[in-house]
């Protein structure tokens, strides 16, 4: 296990057994998003991208957020004081990482272990999967302070949750646990706090089973065709797929032979074995 702090201390990381566990690490400010952090998780996300120890990302929160959306004294008020760049800046830093993580080359969870407001909307949607605590707390509160939802949160939630809720959970400021964030599309799952990390780390083990060219065609699959019609979808994916023909020329070739010669597995229940590489 190799550990690394370095910077403002304001992203902790880790690499373990493939898995490479982020953390937004102000848990005295119940972790929200400050320019520092901003910066420093670009950093980070750049770190481990390309790394090839690392085969999927989970992203967590130290304490008991995960993240309490955008903070509102050093990213709006102190911007705001600044002037016109800082603010313009600020959302850069932050939006930045935030389209990174939705097109990163690794699959990602989020892992919400506890509150998640406003603008960590945004990151929560940049997660392929999403894993909450069933006590953890979800709320668009900005409402509350007299904003609309910015930084993509108002798109999250039409998108993942559809106008109804959407427009209820926006204009109330109201929150809803994991288990009801679970109900409405939010996250894929929610279980209790002390299973959440066992519950994460038996997912991020299956995705790691898989052939890593294929879940990076799928995931980023999911996320276009979402905004095409029919038939630009059906061609795109036809695209994707010679794209990533290109890339890994016998994943799919051995996983065929392993199934219809040797008859060693079925597609249906699991993965083939990919440290085999007969043909
Ligand atoms: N921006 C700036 N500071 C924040 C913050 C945020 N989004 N969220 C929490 N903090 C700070 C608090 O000001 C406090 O700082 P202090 O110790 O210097 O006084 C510290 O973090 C702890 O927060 P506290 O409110 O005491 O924790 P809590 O556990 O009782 O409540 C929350 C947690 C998340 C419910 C509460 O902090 C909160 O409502 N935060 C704002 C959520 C929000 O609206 N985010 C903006 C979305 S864009």
């Amino acid at each position: 296990m190799t550990t690394a702090r370095t910077g403002d201390d304001t992203v902790d990381y880790a690499v373990e057994g493939g898995i490479a566990w982020v953390a937004f690490n102000r848990p005295e400010k119940r972790n929200c998003m400050s320019p520092a952090l901003n910066r420093r998780m670009l950093q980070v996300l750049d770190a481990l991208e390309f790394d090839d120890a690392v085969g999927v990302l989970v992203l967590t929160g130290e304490g008991t957020a995960w993240s309490a959306g955008m903070d509102l004294h050093e990213y709006f008020r102190e911007n705001e004081a600044k002037g016109l760049g800082a603010i313009r800046r600020a959302q850069a830093e932050a939006y930045g990482w935030w389209r990174r993580l939705r097109w990163y080359q690794k699959p990602t969870i989020a892992m919400v272990n506890g509150w998640c407001f406003g603008g960590g909307y945004a990151p929560l949607f940049a997660c392929d999967l999403a894993f909450a605590a069933d006590e953890a707390q979800f709320g668009l509160s900005e409402i509350n302070w007299g904003i609309l939802p910015g930084g993509g949160a108002t798109k999250v939630a039409t998108t993942l949750l559809g106008m109804r809720r959407a427009m209820y959970h926006a204009l109330t400021g109201e929150t809803i646990d994991g288990r009801t964030a679970a109900a409405w599309g939010l996250v894929n799952e929610a279980v209790p706090l002390a299973s959440l990390r066992a519950r994460v780390t038996d997912v991020a083990n299956v995705l790691l089973q898989k052939n890593p060219v294929a879940l990076k065609a799928t995931k980023d699959a999911v996320r276009r065709v979402m905004e095409m019609a029919y038939d630009n979808a059906e061609d795109y994916l036809v695209r994707a797929q010679e794209a990533a023909n290109a890339f890994d020329t016998q994943g799919r070739k051995e996983a065929l032979r392993q199934f219809l010669d040797d008859k060693a597995y079925k597609p249906g229940l699991g993965a083939y074995d990919r440290t085999r590489k007969d043909d």
